[in-house]
């Protein structure tokens, strides 16, 4: 059914002259304040800001998502650490009346859910937005019944920002009355049995630094529906992990252990396992080239593969055998058809999880043990705490990541000096463990000047760099913020001084030759032809933006970037160092 879902939502929006977008990569682009994409218009946002999108101006798509604060959750019966995301956008298209017809036509035609089954709530106003009376009317108009329209506020039926600053704006939400019984008249927003399905952001605001809120250029629409609740809803039941996207996997997870679904902690320990398995072959599958390493999106991969290693112990799976690489097998079939990427890395998923499993295999046994001897003699003391050294041990001895260790002091009704921990890591690396909480702050709408800047220069850098290094250099990632540009590419050796230097003459001599910079859109076939540089292979459909500096740069990119080079000031690099095989990272600033 999930297959059927998400074709069935693209073939409808298509048929409403939307285009089809490709998922976008599961991170950020030039977005160094979010790890991951948590919904499906997180790539969009300079878009709904008011940039033309090379498809048009109605899209819809299903985006790869994460969603780190959910991972503690995940384990029950609806929660995901990676999900998919069904949306469709007018950007300053169509507005409330089109996006609501087409949701009710979507959810009653061509899902064939029976209106009874449905509610919906709509905003019911504040300060800043009046009360969306609008869609209640024609949600109305269309068949729902006025006890079935609840006005709620903010907590409710407001999105975003995806950060703390970017469009945002009033939404109506979708609900499904999910129960044998009968439906209540009016609907009740503390009955659990109403579960939402879908989101319809009128994104008309841009919430700014100082927490104000300004109208955006344009009237967008946006909207978001997960793939596994619907999926759960059309197949009728009331466990994500027993519709038909999950149900073989745990049939494997019960095969491979020996034990059943039916037990409600051994069914915690499979949920856990599936769910992480998934999340691992997305997100090492992503041409954003990420592997476990100790820092952002790296340090979460880590977690994810310890994590799903510690609870296949706890069902007595025996950790050596492949157990992890059959399921993940049948992953890779599943969403290979949805994503090119999975089928063209599957080798390196692969080895991602091998490789990692191997590192942890051989001390978790010992680190479980520490672990128990740790609790035994603290609850003998009457301590109900782990101190920050001793949690800083089984991080440095036995590999086990804090929220791991966390986790199972939960389970003995312990705590952890955290604040301990941090200390003794502080002090023993110099490395920042970022990447693991509270890097879920403002987003791509930073269209900052300076963001900006660092993002033309980032273009120059990438051609520069070609120039001195060879054509074979690529970009392997990129990261801008307000101080800096980071810039991951290719290359097989530490850069000398004199290669360094040189790069930065080049691109210092094309800021002062004073280049206009411009936009033209075209095929991807085309602007291979013209020598455009293209940093994903299946990021756009049909037609694609390619920004030209001067003569100098021609690169396939979303923008924005300045108009002139000259805006950009003066071009340094402060470090280069490795970051992986064969790939090298330079930061880079600009002064006045
Ligand atoms: N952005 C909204 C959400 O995440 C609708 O897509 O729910």
């Amino acid at each position: 059914m999930a297959k059927n879902l998400k074709d069935l939502y693209i073939d409808f929006f298509i048929s409403k002259g939307h285009k089809k977008l490709n998922s976008a990569s599961i991170i950020p682009e030039n977005d160094p304040t979010c790890l991951f994409n948590t919904a499906g218009m997180q790539p969009l946002i300079p878009y709904l800001m008011g940039e033309k999108h090379p498809l048009g101006t109605r899209l819809t798509n299903y985006q790869k998502c994460f969603r780190l604060t959910d991972l503690d959750e995940v384990g029950d019966k609806t929660h995901h650490t990676f999900f998919e995301m069904l949306g469709n956008w007018s950007l300053g298209d169509y507005f409330k009346k089109e996006s609501i017809s087409w949701s009710f036509e979507f959810l009653t035609k061509g899902l064939k859910i029976p209106v009874d089954k449905l509610a919906v709530t709509v905003f019911k106003g504040n300060d800043v937005v009046p009360p969306d009376n609008e869609s209640a009317e024609i949600w109305e108009s269309l068949g729902i019944p006025k006890e079935r329209i609840c006005f709620l506020a903010e907590e409710d039926n407001w999105w975003g920002p995806a950060g703390t600053v970017g469009p945002c704006g009033p939404d109506t939400e979708i609900f499904y009355f999910r129960s044998d019984e009968e439906t209540p008249k009016n609907y009740d927003p503390n009955d659990k049995r109403w579960v939402e399905i879908w989101n319809n952001v009128f994104m008309q605001y841009e919430k700014q630094d100082d927490g104000t809120f300004t109208s955006l250029k344009q009237k967008n629409v946006d909207t978001g529906m997960g793939v596994e609740r619907t999926t759960a809803i059309l197949e009728h039941v009331d466990d994500n992990y027993k519709t038909s996207i999950w149900k073989d996997i745990i049939k494997k997870i019960e095969s491979i252990s020996n034990k059943s679904y039916e037990n409600e902690e051994d069914a915690r320990s499979m949920r856990i396992i599936a769910d992480h398995i998934r999340a691992i072959v997305i997100i090492s599958a992503d041409d954003a080239n990420i592997v476990p390493s100790n820092t952002d999106q790296g340090y979460i991969l880590r977690r994810l593969i310890r994590r799903m290693i510690r609870y296949a112990k706890k069902l007595e799976i025996d950790i050596n055998s492949e157990f992890d690489s059959e399921i993940a097998k049948m992953i890779i079939k599943q969403y290979e058809k949805y994503y090119p990427e999975v089928k063209k890395n599957k080798e390196r998923i692969l080895d991602v999880l091998v490789n990692e499993k191997n590192k942890f295999a051989h001390t978790l046994e010992k680190g479980l043990k520490e672990f128990v001897k740790i609790t035994d003699i603290l609850k003998r003391q009457n301590i109900n705490s782990i101190n920050g050294k001793t949690a800083f041990r089984l991080y440095d001895t036995f590999g086990f990541p804090i929220e791991l260790t966390v986790e199972m002091a939960k389970e003995q009704n312990m705590d952890v000096d955290i604040e301990g921990f941090d200390t003794c890591f502080k002090e023993h690396q110099e490395k920042s463990r970022q990447g693991s909480v509270n890097k879920f702050k403002g987003g791509l709408s930073d269209h900052s000047e300076s963001n900006i800047k660092y993002h033309t220069t980032t273009h120059l850098l990438h051609q520069a760099l070609k120039d001195v290094l060879g054509n074979d250099v690529n970009q392997k990632g990129s990261n801008i913020n307000a101080e800096r540009l980071r810039f991951d590419f290719s290359y097989p050796t530490k850069l000398t001084e004199e290669q360094k230097k040189k790069v930065e003459d080049i691109v210092n001599q094309k800021i002062s030759e004073e280049l206009d910079v411009t936009c033209e859109e075209m095929s991807p076939e085309k602007a291979k032809e013209e020598g455009a540089i293209g940093l994903f292979d299946n990021k756009y459909g049909n037609i694609v933006k390619v920004y030209s500096i001067g003569n100098y740069s021609k690169e396939i990119c979303g923008g924005p970037h300045v108009h002139n080079t000259r805006e950009l000031g003066v071009f340094k690099i402060k470090k280069e160092e490795a970051v992986g095989a064969g790939i090298r990272r330079i930061k880079a600033t600009l002064s006045n």
